[in-house]
């Protein structure tokens, strides 16, 4: 793809003067004082400046006389915006004390008093290093009831403000879990990227866009950080899974303390699984905080056009693929780990399809990347086509599969796939209802993994890779089949579980994934969101109010589990985190747009007259070109 030189030079150029700023050279770095820290990748938060001429770069810090170096010694940091020095120059550092008077409004509270009680605007830093600050834990601060809200969602404003991650005072994310009682966090005390979206969506609809536009920036600046596994660098455009706040000691300075962004690309993941939904996630959120605040500077900024463009770069890249499905690992997803999804899971595909919709409309039309949205534009086409086609079951499809001829050799062939019908597993012939259908989980050759994944069918409409028809079909399923993939909370983050023998090959006998557990048909209440955006767009929110109340009657009485376990959900999960931010920030999404159903539209994208023209060329069967697929005029080299 050909990305334009002053593009390419000004990310280059920013990541040299990264490293040279963070890491110096690594064997002085004070980084390596601290065991736990990784030189070569962390992110600090010292002062410095790029001139509005993007290539003139300029230092301050490092030149500052000690005396003026010293009045920074708690943080060393300008603003996100400050970064670029472009379009923001609003001073930020009030802005903690802003959210709390904010938030406060927010949760309606009463005789002047905060519901949420900060001190000294710094109530909320967290991290396993004893130089960071715990939150107090919540006992002292009981839900208040406000008008026109439940306690449970004053709760979870109130859980939803403590699991603020503050970087040199200004709130940059959230945690993932914050249980004050859990001696054995792992990453839980981390910033995940896609565990966020829920948390800046919340935010983003309660007006509270700060946050938000921290977020995106400071992700952006850790997307262009140097990152090796084993000598191995993965493509630049990688968004890290998480990242975590450390405070460290200052070069050459006992008594002063810097704050560093350390991000973890997979290198550090159980699993070390490339996240390829982080970058997709950015880009989702990205076009949702414009929409919600109205403020387009962030995406017009250069610095991240270009960060969007990088993420396209690394998704468009030509491979070795047959498919216009993106290429994965297993578990580089919200299924973190092994569990049969490597290839082709819809839930990338959905996310992919999403952000190519999202990037399409925030891309500013210049010559440079002409090139680039006529081939997004083109991959938006391949991919609908292929995921309506070929993922699509319901009765009518699944008895054709059942009577494929197989071993077809031709460009006509009808099973294409190569699929055998004994694939057709007996649990699907009983459970596909006749009125419903959903998008399977996954294709490759002569394999199809027919289990139901919720987010992937979720997203699809909300993207509208789904067609209207298809989408209506996957929640008819939804509400057909309530007493599995609801129950007692939901939702199933896929159906059915894997169990005997088959658990044992795919998972690796993962005693974590055990069957009806965890990602291996756990229920994750976090993804109430996606289902309630999904029902809002198909203009049936009954359906997501009703899981909702299922969900209200437990979720602040079990302190907001990351998932349930057993068939029917009964259970805690075995080791389900509590307290768990996403499963908060779902809740109270689901909550605000189900009381205000109009602002769901920020968040999907309609069906593309465009995408839908080419659709119905290449399914037209007067077409001559349809047969070979040839619909498409060019190919581009990316
Ligand atoms: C688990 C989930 C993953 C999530 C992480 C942090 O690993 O599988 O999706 O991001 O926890 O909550």
């Amino acid at each position: 793809m050909a990305m334009g030189i002053s593009e390419m030079s000004f990310h280059s150029t920013t990541r040299l003067y990264a490293q040279h700023f963070c890491t110096a050279s690594p064997f002085t770095s004070p980084l390596r004082k601290s065991a736990k820290v990784n030189h070569r990748r962390s992110l600090r938060a010292r002062t410095w400046v790029i001139s509005e001429k993007l290539h003139n770069f300029q230092k301050i810090n490092l030149s500052q006389p000690l005396q003026s170096r010293k009045k920074f010694t708690e943080c060393h940091c300008q603003q996100a915006s400050d970064i670029a020095n472009l379009s923001h120059d609003e001073a930020n550092s009030t802005w903690v004390q802003d959210a709390v008077n904010k938030v406060s409004q927010v949760l309606g509270s009463t005789n002047g008093q905060s519901a949420i009680e900060f001190e000294n605007g710094s109530a909320a830093k967290h991290g396993e290093d004893p130089t960071l600050v715990m939150p107090e834990p919540a006992k002292n601060l009981q839900p208040k009831k406000t008008r026109g809200s439940s306690l449970v969602e004053d709760e979870a404003w109130r859980l939803l403000v403590e699991s603020m991650v503050y970087y040199c005072g200004s709130p940059v994310g959230t945690i993932a879990a914050n249980d004050p009682l859990d001696s054995n966090k792992l990453n839980y005390d981390q910033v995940f990227i896609r565990d966020f979206i829920p948390s800046g969506i919340a935010f983003l609809l309660k007006g509270e866009y700060e946050i938000v536009r921290n977020f995106i920036l400071h992700t952006l600046q850790l997307q262009s950080w140097e990152k090796t596994m084993d000598c191995h660098s993965p493509g630049q455009g990688l968004m890290p899974a998480s990242f975590k706040v450390r405070t460290v000691p200052l070069d050459g300075d006992e008594n002063a303390t810097e704050e560093v962004l350390d991000p973890d690309f997979g290198e550090a993941a159980i699993g070390r699984v490339a996240p390829v939904d982080s970058g997709l996630w950015w880009i989702i959120l990205l076009r949702a905080y414009g929409k919600c605040s109205g403020d387009l500077s962030v995406q017009e900024r250069i610095d991240v056009q270009t960060g969007i463009k990088m993420i396209l770069k690394l998704c468009l890249a030509d491979g070795f693929d047959m498919f216009p499905t993106l290429l994965v690992t297993d578990g580089s997803c919200m299924i973190d780990r092994r569990m049969g999804i490597h290839g082709h899971p819809l839930e990338i595909q959905a996310l992919f399809y999403s952000a190519l919709m999202c990037a399409r409309e925030m891309l500013a039309p210049e010559d440079g990347s002409a090139d680039l949205i006529r081939a997004l534009n083109n991959r938006l086409i391949a991919l609908s086509f292929h995921i309506r086609e070929y993922y699509w079951v319901d009765m009518k499809k699944l008895n054709e599969i059942y009577r494929y001829k197989t071993e077809e050799y031709s460009y006509d062939a009808v099973n294409k796939f190569n699929i055998y019908p004994d694939q057709i597993p007996p649990w699907l012939v009983e459970w596909m209802p006749s009125k419903g259908g959903f998008l399977i989980g996954n294709l490759q050759p002569a394999h199809m993994d027919f289990r139901f994944f919720s987010l992937g069918n979720l997203w699809s409409i909300v993207s509208s890779l789904a067609t209207t028809q298809q989408s209506h079909a996957i929640l008819d399923l939804i509400e057909t089949k309530w007493s599995d993939l609801v129950a007692q909370m939901p939702l199933k983050i896929c159906y059915p579980a894997l169990e005997g023998q088959e658990w044992r090959i795919i998972t690796g006998s993962d005693p974590k994934n055990t069957p009806w557990s965890y990602h291996n048909g756990g229920s994750w209440p976090t993804l109430l969101w996606q289902l309630t955006v999904a029902c809002i767009k198909m203009n049936r929110p009954e359906i997501a109010e009703r899981a909702l109340e299922v969900a209200e009657k437990r979720l602040s009485i079990d302190k907001w589990p990351e998932y349930y376990d057993t068939k029917s959900a009964r259970f805690i999960g075995k080791q389900a985190r509590l307290y768990q931010t996403w499963s908060i920030a779902g809740y109270l999404v689901a909550k605000l747009l189900l009381e205000k159903p109009d602002i769901a539209k920020t968040l999907w994208s309609e069906e593309d007259a465009e995408i839908l023209n080419a659709l119905n060329v290449m399914v037209d069967p007067t077409n001559p070109r349809r047969k070979r697929g040839k619909v498409l005029k060019k190919t581009y080299i990316v």
